[in-house]
């Protein structure tokens, strides 16, 4: 079965086409590299053992995106992961965000319309969650985002679902993930941002190995185990194969819509992830403590329950292995 994968040379996608590639599906890639390094594509051949057909194209051009399918007929299915992700630059620059994250799944429904495409999965986000103290959340718990970033995955998910509904034989996954990190155990894929980090492991990862002194560690007043704020970190790995399960259900057929949360229903501590680093890889990484970053809450974790009753799906990787995993791919890319 042929599934294209936009972003798929990203951090996500690139570990979901190994997994998919894995599973036996054949795997087409669109990218257009604006985050990502065409190495990627050779690393997935060295893992899988087979070279994915990629195409360096914008998923906002329809005209590409027909080439594509022109080629392809029988993609059966797409899992969009192509956008921009980070909200502080979402906020200075907010059309640049709406322009690319919302139209690129314009494009893509398009395209999808005329080859007669029925199956989407969409890569969105804790994110859309309104800001709330009760915990764990469920997917039907209040939306509301925050920042143009989120504002793009929710409004994303509404087109999905107004599209669905005109359409109810396309079958839509929604698939909420909370916080990603971790790399693949062969060291060869990971999380390489550009500049400096603004996700915790990811600076961590720098910290460890000399590109950075010391963590800022954002806040130590919340109200929390030990003051820093607490989130669910799933292993890039465990969210692949929670791709892998979407695929099975979307194509078993008559879906409809459905969204899930991918995480591990577990929150841990910006100390406890700086901690469990600490003891996997050795005494690397100093912090300290400075004041909370504007617009970051205190706790978020999933309840993972409707994935695993539905889906099938449970993550079964602890923190010590994202932890390990994380820099292994670090050093190897340092
Ligand atoms: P990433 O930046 O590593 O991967 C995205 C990929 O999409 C990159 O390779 C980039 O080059 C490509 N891309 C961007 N715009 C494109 C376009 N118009 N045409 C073609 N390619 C394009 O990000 P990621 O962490 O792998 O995230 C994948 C998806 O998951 C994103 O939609 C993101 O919003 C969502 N998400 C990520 C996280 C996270 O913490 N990493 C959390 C929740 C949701
Ligand atoms: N943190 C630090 N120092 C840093 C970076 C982060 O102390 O240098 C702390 C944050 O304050 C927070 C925790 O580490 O308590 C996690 O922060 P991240 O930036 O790694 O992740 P967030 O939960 O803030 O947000 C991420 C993505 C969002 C996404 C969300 C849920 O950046 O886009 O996960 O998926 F919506």
């Amino acid at each position: 079965m042929k599934i294209l994968l936009t972003g798929g040379l990203g951090y996500i996608g690139s570990h979901t086409a190994v997994e998919l590639i894995q599973n036996g599906y054949e795997v087409v890639i669109v990218d257009n590299l604006s985050n990502s390094k065409i190495e990627v594509l050779n690393k997935i051949e060295l893992i899988t053992g087979i070279l994915p057909k990629f195409y360096q194209k914008d998923v906002c051009d329809q005209h590409a995106l027909q080439e594509i399918f022109e080629e392809n007929k029988d993609i059966e299915a797409i899992i969009h992961f192509a956008g921009f992700k980070a909200v502080g630059e979402s906020c200075l620059e907010p059309l640049k965000y709406y322009k690319n994250n919302i139209g690129s799944t314009l494009s893509l429904l398009n395209v999808m319309e005329k080859y007669n495409c029925k199956n989407f999965i969409y890569s969105s986000s804790a994110t859309v969650y309104a800001v709330s103290e009760i915990m764990p959340l469920y997917e039907d718990s209040p939306l509301g985002a925050s920042n143009p970033y989120g504002r793009t995955k929710l409004f994303n998910e509404e087109i999905l679902k107004d599209y669905q509904t005109a359409h109810p034989d396309f079958n839509v996954i929604i698939l909420r993930y909370f916080n990603p990190i971790g790399a693949h155990e062969s060291g060869l894929i990971g999380e390489d941002p550009n500049g400096i980090p603004n996700n915790l492991m990811p600076y961590i990862c720098k910290v460890a190995v000399g590109e950075f002194d010391h963590l800022k560690i954002f806040g130590n007043d919340y109200n929390t185990k030990d003051g820093t704020g607490v989130r669910d970190y799933i292993h890039v790995v465990d969210l692949a194969i929670g791709h892998a399960k979407a695929l099975e259900k979307l194509t078993d057929g008559d879906v409809g819509l459905k969204i899930y949360n991918l995480g591990t229903g577990v929150g841990y501590s910006v100390l406890d992830i700086v901690n469990t680093f600490n003891k996997v890889n050795g005494n690397l990484v100093k912090y300290e403590f400075v004041s909370r970053r504007p617009g970051d809450i205190a706790i978020c974790y999933a309840s993972p329950k409707k994935a695993e009753n539905e889906l099938g799906f449970k993550a079964t990787r602890n923190l010590e292995d994202m932890c390990k995993s994380s820099y292994e791919y670090q050093k190897n890319n340092h």
